[in-house]
């Protein structure tokens, strides 16, 4: 296989490319990816001397180099995307322009020149909110996003889906839980959580810290992503979660246990706008049809994630000292 992967510069990208070239040494990849703050070449250190493994530095919503790049390839495996829901709700249009127009871009130049496969990575945000005692998402769940991040990846969803029915284009869907690893940006619950504990300050809980998330490791993820490629059916939406429910004071009790800490690290702050409440993966249509199922523990998962942030404290220092911190302080004041 040839693959275009957009957005390979960012968390599950990175982990997807080292993850992809290590299993299928043979095959080819192009990573485009814009280089935005969430982008990071550094993820990618140990692939970029890889004779199959190419960077583009490049915007999904460019359809000149988008149509060209594609000629190289057969396979389109589409992770880019603005991934945040406080920027989301703090400015909506680099959200829309990337994940809604950028998807849109991507589906033309693969109609356009007869790609084999479009892959678009997606999320369970698109299914909207449950209730405590409701029973978890699946592949036909009515979608009611909520945030304009989910709204955005709910709007990239129905336009692959309109192309497959419209054009015969050779799709495919993913819909994952939250993912954590290795590499992820600073901004999401776990490494906010684990980097502020490094440098001895608070933990900012939103809201009561109620809210439930379904947690899965991103080699997990990946190695799903991995398996629809190659014996997935065209035009089918998977669903991936991680057997993993949480609230996330279970998380928070979790990191600060491992950190030897207690709940005076714990700071409460304002509730995010619109916090969806909980989301849970129904994931029995790939297990079944795939024989896919997480298979790290979350706790053994968290762990090594821990460790990892321990012992690459250069990768997120230089973040979180940088064009970042302006971010970060205006989300949740200086500290
Ligand atoms: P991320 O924010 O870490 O990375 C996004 C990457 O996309 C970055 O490298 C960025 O530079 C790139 N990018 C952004 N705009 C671009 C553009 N216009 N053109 C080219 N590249 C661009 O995101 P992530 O957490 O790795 O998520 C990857 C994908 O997985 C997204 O589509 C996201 O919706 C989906 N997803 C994420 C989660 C999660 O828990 N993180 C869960 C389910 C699905
Ligand atoms: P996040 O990692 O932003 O993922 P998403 O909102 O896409 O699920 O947040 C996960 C949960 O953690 C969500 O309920 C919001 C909450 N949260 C905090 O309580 N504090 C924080 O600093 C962050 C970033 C998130």
């Amino acid at each position: 296989m040839k693959i275009l992967v957009t957005g390979g510069a960012g968390f599950i990208g990175s982990n997807f490319i080292r993850y992809y070239l290590k299993n299928h040494p043979d095959d080819q990849i192009i990573n485009l990816d814009k280089l935005t703050y969430a982008g990071n070449l550094e993820n990618l250190k140990e692939v970029e001397k890889n004779t199959n493994y190419k960077f583009v530095k490049g915007d999904i919503c460019d359809f000149d180099l988008v149509n060209t790049l594609v000629k190289e390839v057969d396979t389109i495996i589409n992770f880019a995307a603005e991934t945040h829901v406080d920027r989301s709700i703090m400015g909506s249009e680099d959200f829309v322009k990337t994940n809604v127009e950028g998807t849109r871009v991507l589906l033309d130049a693969a109609k356009n020149n007869g790609l084999k496969r479009f892959h678009h990575i997606s999320t369970d945000e698109v299914f909207g909110s449950l209730g405590q005692k409701d029973a978890p998402f699946n592949e036909n769940t009515p979608y009611d996003p909520r945030s304009p991040y989910s709204a955005a990846k709910a709007a990239s969803d129905h336009l692959v889906r309109a192309y497959f029915h419209t054009f015969s284009l050779p799709i495919t869907i993913s819909n994952c839980s939250n993912n954590y690893g290795p590499y992820q940006f600073p901004e999401k619950l776990i490494p906010v959580f684990v980097t502020n504990l490094i440098e001895g300050k608070k933990v900012p809980v939103y809201g009561d810290g109620l809210n439930v998330r379904d947690w899965i490791f991103v080699d997990d993820h990946n190695r799903g992503v991995d398996l629809i490629l190659h014996k997935g059916k065209i035009g089918e939406t998977y669903c991936l979660g991680g057997k993993s429910e949480k609230t996330n004071l279970e998380i928070t009790n979790f990191i600060l246990n491992e950190f030897g800490k207690g709940e005076e690290m714990i700071e409460y702050v304002k509730d995010r706008a619109g916090h969806d409440r909980r989301y849970a993966i129904n994931f029995s249509k790939i297990k079944k049809e795939l024989g896919w199922e997480p298979q790290v523990k979350f706790e053994d998962g968290l762990k090594q994630t821990i460790e990892w942030y321990k012992n690459n404290q250069a990768w997120w220092k230089k973040i979180k000292s940088g064009e970042y911190k302006d971010y970060y302080q205006k989300q949740y004041g200086p500290r």
